[in-house]
């Protein structure tokens, strides 16, 4: 039995029907379904994304991240974690405020605190959200809660039901749900659905699950619980045995309608399953999998470049969907194959999910309006201010470098997305390298708009620029990751560096382009020092504060 879901619940859902027929038949895809087989896609890439190791978004990028979404036609956007920091809650209270067509949800363990923290949060959105979770596992319940079930039990009562009494829409979840007896689960779920919950989200916390398990979960939840037909069910999978998004896909054949996913798969540990991946899998697959999204797909490859710029987590070059070599054939029998008919060897269009079909070199000479036309194509839609600044950098390398290539364009707007906001700034560089040690570097940095000079020297002129570094800007983060690559060929090619620090268990990754491999390796080093600062300043919560 599958449960239909209650579209007044959802306004969007009956106009994304009609508009995702259209489309598709336009483009001569998989006929469009019934209602009761469109799911819901909630993307939680600025909440469970965010606590990737390393990963960190400023307001201001969860804003624009936030727009980016919207525009995807995601239906709900899980912005944060209020009780989390002052820094989540503002990000979540002004996401809130923006977002007109999205949901805009915040997450809250099942504690009076954390609901009501969330319900003040979310308290401008149009349409809001209150997801509360409790562990359900034994291991979980033993360890982590130090609860008895039948007082985990009361819990999922009480706190649903004090969020029902906040907001309207209240999903809740089984934290460690696959490896929840299950008829605790289920007493669990009946008990959320009694107290109010409209959606009833099913973890895999911890990868545990495999796809033929997890559809039965959902399919003997939907059957032998009861209330179950007036709720959707959500998957919830994270990826440490790379099965996120296999079980994401089962979970929908065993009565789930709402994916909760992230951009480029980020989350905790290996992480959540990607929202591009799902997503394509049931557009491309439509003709086995009756199920469709609202998504509009043409916006996948911008919001990948824009999560990956933010976070500084590069995008693997085969990653499916929005990896560098996603639509790219290189050996000559696929390439003979696609020159005769690209369905040889492509079982989606790059268009589909934005990216531009075309490499076309920029000369110094181009425009303006060229420019911003190259920045669409390529997926940005950036400001005013952002463009000029965009448009300078683009001259600067144009100068420097004989033909600028798309993927130079895209190194140099994403250097300037995650290093734009930062405190910390690298201003001049100069480093005397060669066969005679010691090398040396000489450095002026920013820090909130006052010079810091300093120099140092270093076994190696990258050793050196990182003592400048230290010296400049003192701390104790240790360096876990060097990571060189080059953009495009030749020797005037930019250098691409990724760099990650670790300071007392906390970890931040930066990301920086140059045509100067020194200049770009200092930049990387900053910036994933600005993250890790700003990381710091948000505190991640203890264990549950006060429960029911
Ligand atoms: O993985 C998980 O269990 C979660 C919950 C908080 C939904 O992220
Ligand atoms: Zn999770």
């Amino acid at each position: 039995m599958t449960q239909e879901p209650d579209l007044s619940k959802y306004p969007r859902e009956a106009r994304d029907f009609q508009m995702t027929q259209s489309a598709n038949d336009a483009q001569g895809v998989a006929p469009v379904r019934d209602p009761k087989d469109r799911v819901i896609v909630f993307d939680t890439t600025m909440r469970d994304g965010e606590q990737s190791p390393g990963a960190s978004m400023s307001l201001d990028e969860k804003l624009e991240l936030s727009k980016i979404l919207e525009d995807m036609r995601v239906d709900v956007i899980e912005a944060g974690f209020p009780i989390a920091s002052n820094g989540d809650f503002e990000a979540v209270h002004k996401i809130a405020q923006i977002v007109t067509e999205s949901t805009v949800c915040g997450l809250a363990r099942a504690g009076v605190a954390d609901i009501e923290r969330c319900a003040e949060a979310i308290k401008p959105a149009k349409r809001g959200r209150i997801h509360t979770f409790i562990s359900t596992s034994p291991v979980h319940m033993k360890w982590k809660l130090q609860m008895e079930p039948e007082a985990v039990l009361e819990a999922v009562s009480r706190s649903v039901a004090h969020a029902r009494n906040l907001c309207d829409d209240i999903e809740w979840s089984a934290e460690d749900a696959t490896r929840t007896e299950r008829d605790f689960l289920r007493r669990c779920v009946e008990a959320a659905i009694r107290a109010g919950a409209k959606t009833i989200n099913v973890p895999d916390t911890v990868g545990y699950t495999y796809p033929s398990e997890y559809a039965d979960i959902f399919r003997d939840l939907i059957e032998n619980v009861p209330g179950a037909d007036n709720v959707i069910f959500s998957t919830h999978c994270h990826n440490d045995l790379g099965l996120a998004v296999a079980n994401s896909l089962s979970g929908l054949q065993g009565g789930a309608r709402q994916i909760e996913v992230a951009i480029n798969g980020i989350g905790e540990r290996a992480g959540n399953a990607a929202l591009e991946e799902v997503v394509m899998a049931l557009r491309v697959r439509g003709d086995r999998l009756a199920f469709y999204t609202g998504v509009e797909t043409q916006h996948i490859t911008r919001a990948s470049r824009y999560v990956s710029a933010i976070t500084g987590f590069p995008v693997q070059f085969n990653k499916a969907i929005v990896g560098k070599n996603a639509f790219a054939h290189e050996a000559g029998i696929h390439q003979d194959g696609m020159l005769k008919n690209a369905e040889t060897y492509e079982i989606m269009k790059p268009e589909d999910v934005g990216q531009g079909a075309s490499n076309l070199v920029m000369g110094k000479h181009a425009g303006r309006a060229g420019f911003r036309e190259k920045l669409k194509e390529l997926g940005y839609e950036l400001g005013q201010n952002a463009l000029n600044e965009a448009f300078q950098r683009f001259k600067d390398l144009a100068d420097k470098k004989k033909h600028v290539f798309d993927d130079d364009i895209i190194a140099l707007v994403d250097d300037a997305l995650a290093s734009g906001a930062d405190r910390i700034q690298v201003k001049h560089l100069r480093v005397i390298a060669g066969t005679e040690g010691p090398q040396q570097a000489d450095l002026t940095v920013t820090v909130d708009g006052v010079e810091k000079s300093d120099s140092a020297t270093g076994d190696g002129p990258v050793d050196a620029v990182f003592n400048a570094i230290h010296k400049v800007v003192p701390h104790e983060a240790i360096l876990r990751l060097f990571q060189v690559h080059a953009v495009t060929e030749g020797t005037d090619a930019q250098a691409q560096v990724s760099v990650r620090l670790e300071e007392e268990g906390r970890i931040a990754t930066g990301q920086a382009a140059d045509t100067d491999t020194l200049t770009a390796s200092a930049k990387a080093y900053v910036n994933a020092l600005n993250n890790l600062f700003a990381r710091k300043e948000k505190t991640a919560p203890d264990a549950l504060a006060s429960g029911f």
